[in-house]
């Protein structure tokens, strides 16, 4: 039994180090296949370094592009890859472009798919992972659904039960792997003079949010409300492609503290002890809801509906006045929630059923 791992961002590196670490200790035949979707040191070799991942067998430079452009080159790299090597099932993880292009690429070889957190759905296709993540499915062997919920969904349309694990989400592992590590490392609230639960923490980063002028200046106006009305540092770590459309936009900022993305290790640390999130990331709302820290999503739908159920979370849009209102009230809540994401051995249990030992 061969397996191998298709990644090529920042989330599938976190997401997928459960299971690569859960390959390591069971003493499994795998080995990584780095689509190159993200590049930058502090996208992707960072976590590489600091997670202690080994390095991938391959990496096809992809880079970035069109959609098109982008998703045709993974697809024909990992194609030409899984044709040389021929493993016995392919597992990507999530909804990036790599996650469709490797999915069909394995799928069109006759190749096993295994899809780590299947099942997500906002139910907008005007997003681009939207689409990957149901493609994906669709071309799934394996459906490692992180929640019952995403189970229910994955059954709704018609896929087979047998087909589907219910596995908790590897998001879960990876934060309860690194937290403790975190803060024996380093103190990233000093580095930036931060006091614990007297700053916020952003990310958003969504081609649908920071694209689009309007949106993305409702979330800026929105953000530095709340520096004002906390009078509390604002802390941006920002993607590049929000960087770069800021730029495009000419959109200026003065009340956020914009800072470059930050490595893991630092990222869980600043979360952990923010007073509030505020975010357009996926595995932000997850990471938040298992840290206990509440977050406001810049978004008018989510995929992870089971933060909404638990309260953990709260959904925006990007209008300033939303904004500062969801902030205001869930500054005021308390986090007595239980985690919904699974007890943090997700990413054993996947590679376990991959390998026929359970499932
Ligand atoms: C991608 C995923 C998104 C995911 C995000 C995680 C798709 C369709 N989107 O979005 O679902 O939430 O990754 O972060 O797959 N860039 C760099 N350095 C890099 C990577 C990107 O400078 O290492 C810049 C480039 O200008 C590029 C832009 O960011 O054009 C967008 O990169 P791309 O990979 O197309 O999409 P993301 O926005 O990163
Ligand atoms: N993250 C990080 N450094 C940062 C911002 C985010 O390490 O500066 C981590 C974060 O902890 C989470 C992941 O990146 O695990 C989320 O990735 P991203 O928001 O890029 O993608 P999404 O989850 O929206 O697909």
């Amino acid at each position: 039994m061969k397996i191998c791992i298709v990644l090529g961002t920042r989330p599938e590196i976190i997401k997928m180090s459960p299971v690569i670490r859960a390959c390591e200790r069971l003493n499994v035949d795998y080995f990584i296949l780095h689509t190159g979707q993200h590049y930058s040191y502090n996208m992707d070799r960072v976590f590489f370094e600091q997670l202690e991942l080994p390095e991938a067998k391959y990496n096809l430079d992809a880079g970035s592009g069109s959609h098109g452009e982008q998703t045709g080159k993974i697809l024909g790299g990992v194609e030409r890859i899984l044709m040389e090597e021929r493993p016995d099932v392919v597992l990507v993880e999530g909804d990036t472009n790599t996650v469709l292009a490797g999915a069909l690429a394995a799928t069109k070889l006759h190749i096993k798919v295994g899809h780590v957190e299947a099942g997500l759905r906002s139910y907008d296709r005007q997003m681009p992972e939207e689409i990957n993540r149901v493609l994906a499915d669709y071309c799934s062997d394996y459906l490692f659904a992180p929640t019952e919920n995403a189970r229910r969904i994955l059954i709704g349309e018609g896929v087979p039960d047998a087909t589907i694990f219910v596995t908790g989400n590897t998001i879960v592992d990876a934060v309860y792997q690194n937290l403790e590590l975190a803060s024996s490392r380093k103190n990233a609230l000093n580095d930036l003079n931060l006091e614990p639960k007297k700053y916020f923490l952003v990310t958003a980063h969504r081609q649908e949010n920071v694209d689009v002028k309007k949106r993305f200046e409702g979330i800026i106006k929105g953000l530095e409300r709340v520096a004002d009305e906390f009078d509390l540092p604002v802390i941006y770590p920002i993607h590049p492609r929000a960087r770069k459309m800021m730029n495009h936009f000419g959109i200026n900022a003065h009340k956020i503290k914009f800072i470059e993305p930050v490595d893991y290790l630092s990222f869980l640390q600043l979360e952990a002890k923010a007073k509030l999130v505020l975010t357009d990331s996926g595995g932000v709302q997850e990471e938040t809801c298992v840290l206990k820290v509440p977050c406001v999503t810049l978004r008018d739908n989510t995929e992870r509906p089971e933060t909404l159920a638990v309260g953990s979370n709260v959904l925006a849009g990007t209008s300033p006045e939303n904004i500062i209102e969801q902030a205001q009230f869930m500054v005021t809540i308390e986090n007595r929630w239980n985690n919904p994401f699974g007890d943090g051995k997700a990413g054993e249990r996947i590679v376990e059923i991959v390998e026929g030992v359970q499932g």
